[in-house]
């Protein structure tokens, strides 16, 4: 195919929706409102968005394609969404009380990574 993971995930970023259930009232149950949350993997904040809807606010994105991180701050402003540049976070330890990974490690569509 000759596509990177970030290349791929970057071409069809605009185009796929992602329907993966995110189990909200398991993840109410254990996770205050004023938790610190982040999403590996974010995509569009399609989960993110979703929590906000549920009263959640300090809720960050991480994502190794900067097109799904573009269109995820195009239809929400209000979402801290960055792109991934390393294999290491840009977050000092202790800095989140929940981390969500979702729909990420069972969508891998081949193995050569860029820049990781
Ligand atoms: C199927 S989508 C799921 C997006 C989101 N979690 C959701 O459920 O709506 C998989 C996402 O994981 C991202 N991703 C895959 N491997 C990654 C990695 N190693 N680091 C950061 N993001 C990654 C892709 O760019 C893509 O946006």
């Amino acid at each position: 195919m000759g596509l990177t993971q970030n290349e791929y995930w970057d071409k069809i970023a605009f185009d796929k929706e992602f329907f993966t259930p995110f189990q909200i009232e398991t993840f109410k149950k254990s996770v205050k409102k004023e938790a610190r949350v982040l999403d590996i993997g974010c995509g569009y904040g399609r989960t993110l968005n979703e929590l906000l809807l549920n009263g959640y606010s300090n809720l960050y994105g991480i994502d190794f394609s900067k097109e799904m991180i573009k269109r995820g701050k195009l239809l929400n402003v209000n979402l801290d969404l960055i792109v991934q540049k390393n294999r290491n976070l840009p977050f000092k330890d202790n800095t989140f009380d929940a981390i969500i990974l979702l729909a990420v490690l069972t969508c891998i569509p081949f193995d050569k990574t860029k820049d990781f």
